[in-house]
């Protein structure tokens, strides 16, 4: 999604922006770095992701190889969750992106990237869009998720706080950790989609682990440009949905209109710390970020 876009779609596109796949526009290649990217992210993640998420990846081994074809993909998941997968060219305004979630469709790019950017590239692809997210809108609940976030955000549309939800589906979303009884595990597709912060997001000692708690988050800002400095920690698929759903983020968001923002790797005395970071990796890459899959 962005805010700055403008709000008629490009030529060729629908009126709600989406567009064909093209599917059979895809050559060898890039099939064949879809296949490249599944594999090492399947090995990497059997023991690092939510079993909700790894559940969900069967949804994406469709009857041909390689990148798959929204339609059949979109029949499987429609039969599992009501969520449809369509094609988009790129960011697409708000206002289309939070429709398009309210009414259990995502929205993804079609193009993938090349076999010299597997670690790295500057727009979300279909790798990103596809393996990092549609898995868990397989999850009955956290379909419920994404869809009441969209209905947040066409409300917040009205209450200037845009900036403030952006961040609830930046920490959960794409950067999110859930908590089970093996241990901490990955479900943000910004994530599991990346080889490098897939190691970072559970290993690494420099990045805070911290308790979710949804009035903070609203206040906090997050990094785009390197791996994160705080990652927020949910008990659960069922916790994320019934804050989301059940709450009146009104007040949330006059109270974070009228309190400071909070800086991606601050503490504060009310958090519940599953891990302090020492920050060693941001404070590395401060000028010379690392590179992430966009999300
Ligand atoms: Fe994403």
């Amino acid at each position: 999604m962005a805010s700055d876009l403008p709000t008629t779609p490009p030529p060729g596109a629908a009126a709600d922006w989406t567009v064909p796949q093209d599917w059979a526009s895809y050559t060898a290649a890039d099939h064949a770095t879809w296949d490249t990217l599944f594999a090492r992210q399947v090995q990497m993640l059997h023991d690092r992701a939510a079993p909700e998420f790894l559940a969900g990846v069967d949804m994406l081994r469709l009857s041909r190889p390689g990148i798959p074809d929204f339609a059949e993909l979109s029949d499987r998941l429609h039969r599992a969750t009501g969520w449809q997968v369509v094609a988009v060219p790129g960011l697409v305004p708000d206002a289309v992106f939070f429709d398009h979630l309210a009414n259990r469709r995502f929205v993804a790019g079609r193009f993938i990237r090349r076999p010299d950017q597997l670690d790295y590239l500057s727009e979300p692809d279909v790798f990103h869009d596809v393996f990092g997210h549609v898995p868990l809108l397989a999850d009955p609940v956290f379909a419920d998720y994404m869809q009441a976030y969209g209905e947040g955000g066409l409300r917040a549309q009205g209450m200037d706080a845009l900036t403030n939800l952006a961040r609830l589906y930046w920490y959960t979303v794409e950067f999110g950790l859930v908590h089970t009884p093996q241990g901490l595990r990955i479900y943000g597709a910004g994530i599991v989609s990346s080889h490098g912060e897939s190691l970072f997001a559970l290993d690494d000692p420099s990045p805070n682990r911290l308790g979710f708690d949804l009035a903070r988050l609203l206040r906090t800002d997050y990094r785009i440009d390197a791996y994160q400095q705080s990652y927020f920690v949910i008990d659960s698929f069922a916790q994320l949905l019934d804050q989301t759903r059940n709450t009146d983020f009104a007040p949330l968001y006059a109270a974070a209109a009228g309190a400071p923002v909070l800086a991606p790797e601050t503490v504060i005395p009310q958090d519940r710390v599953w891990h302090r970071g020492n920050q060693a990796y941001a404070r590395q890459n401060r000028t010379t970020a690392q590179p992430q899959p966009a999300v």
